[in-house]
């Protein structure tokens, strides 16, 4: 038995494909790069905007018609999705064996096995050697209680819960055990983790302690919970990368209300002043949401004028999609599709502009980056602040080291470097 598995969405979704696929393997089932070759086809979904649940049916609608060829093929959906609209799904594609709604996601690997007629061999988290990844995710919160006006996301995750520090600790150790060198700490808003008397802080100073582990990254941060405390950590804890994702959403005050962020412009440019003061080479990204209802063309200048200013690492920009249920979604979607795919494509133009500059600046520097993967003789690294490095491998044991690279040439989003 074989699967495929096409993850849609957030990094919190590519960490359950993964695990489940671990899962999987423990049951002598193998994964598979095209979906014509596997008798389980997994798809896990994401609700975040309209075109993320456009993308889902229209590979439901790809599996359909293989599995008229092959009554055989069990077809599982799963993820944000399955949770809001899975009746809808089952309705609209007969095909459609299996709904795993979010609860019972821990169960997934149970109810596959169960509608597959699975025997497990040798169910061990110790088959991770299968995987043999640099970079591991791990999530530490489930859920969201923040209600942006615009998300969907507190409605398929349901309320926002803080795993046991210890289960993390221990899977966090597992992971660097078989290989990784960097672990990404997940939630939707990582700076309000708490369990009994642990804070986010404190659990990022247990993690540090991990032998082996070179590498600390974390997601997502929301400015209105971003603390002085976590900046000093940050500065001084020296396995924590000097990277923040830290999504702005717009600049303008009136926008930020009435998505409910909870933080004025002010406030976030504060934290970027502070961040930098702390940090000094630190790289914060972005997301941002044009035409927002209501936002006016000078709510928009606003928000452009801040990304001129600020000059993001990297950013995001998302044209506002009406989700169901979401409180946006009883204001006027005022912003025409035109006006939105103006706004979208200047933030993008100016961005990528400024993306390229700051890479310039970075020719002849000396950066430390993390070989995550070796191909056909070339280094794919990343610096500290996350950008991309391509280095010319001369030695294959460079895999999950840190290496000093000379930066020797930029292109948009990635860098070239020699091995000093
Ligand atoms: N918890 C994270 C982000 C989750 S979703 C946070 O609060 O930052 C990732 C991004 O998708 C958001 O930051 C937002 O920019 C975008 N997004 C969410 N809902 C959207 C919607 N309805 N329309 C357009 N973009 C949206
Ligand atoms: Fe959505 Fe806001 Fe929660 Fe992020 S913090 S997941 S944008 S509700
Ligand atoms: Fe999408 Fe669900 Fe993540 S809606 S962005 S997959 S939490």
């Amino acid at each position: 038995m074989n699967y495929f598995i096409e993850t849609i969405g957030c990094q919190m979704n590519m960490c359950e494909s993964d695990k489940l696929g671990l899962a999987l393997s423990t049951y002598g089932v193998s994964k598979v790069n095209i979906l014509q070759e596997a008798n389980i086809v997994i798809l896990n979904t994401c609700s975040i905007r309209a075109q993320s649940e456009q993308k889902a049916f229209s590979f439901l609608g790809r599996a359909e018609e293989f599995k008229q060829d092959n009554p055989n093929t069990k077809i599982i959906v799963m993820g944000c999705m399955a949770e809001r609209i899975g009746f809808e799904i089952k309705r609209r594609f007969k095909s459609v064996d299996l709904i795993i709604v979010s609860k019972d996601i821990d169960n997934a690997v149970f109810k596959i096995a169960d509608l597959c007629n699975l025997y497990n061999y040798n169910y061990s988290f110790n088959k991770i050697e299968d995987f043999p990844n640099i970079i591991r995710y791990v999530t530490i919160m489930r859920g969201c209680d923040n209600y942006c006006s615009y998300c969907v996301v507190p409605f398929v995750r349901g309320r926002e819960i803080s795993l046991n520090d210890l289960d993390i600790l221990e899977e966090s150790s597992l992971l660097v055990k078989k290989g990784a060198k960097e672990i990404m700490l997940l939630g939707q808003n990582v700076n309000s983790y708490r369990y009994k008397d642990f804070n986010f802080i404190s659990l990022i100073k247990n993690i540090a302690t991990i032998n082996d582990l070179e590498r600390i990254r974390f997601m997502t941060n929301h400015p209105k919970d971003l603390s002085d405390e976590l900046i000093g950590m940050m500065a001084t804890e020296s396995k924590v990368c000097s990277h923040i994702h830290l999504p702005m959403q717009s600049a303008s005050n009136k926008i930020l209300k009435a998505m409910n962020r909870k933080y004025s412009y002010g406030h976030y440019i504060d934290l970027v002043k502070k961040l930098r003061m702390a940090i000094p080479d630190i790289s914060i990204t972005t997301d941002i949401i044009v035409g927002f209802p209501g936002e006016t063309k000078e709510d928009f200048e606003e928000t452009f004028k801040a990304v001129k200013e600020i000059r993001f690492g990297g950013l995001y920009v998302f044209r506002y999609s009406p989700r169901p249920n979401t409180k946006a979604a009883n204001m006027p979607d005022s912003v025409s599709l035109e006006e939105k795919k103006r706004r979208h494509r200047l933030i993008l133009e100016e961005s990528n502009k400024i993306s390229v500059e700051i890479a310039a600046s970075m020719v002849g520097s000396t950066q430390q980056v993390l070989a995550e993967k070796i191909e056909n003789g070339i280094i794919e690294a990343r610096t500290r602040g996350g950008r991309k490095v391509f280095v010319k491998c001369s030695n294959e044991k460079d895999l999950g080291r840190h290496l000093n690279v000379t930066i020797k040439e930029a292109k948009i989003n990635s860098l070239f470097g020699n091995i000093i």
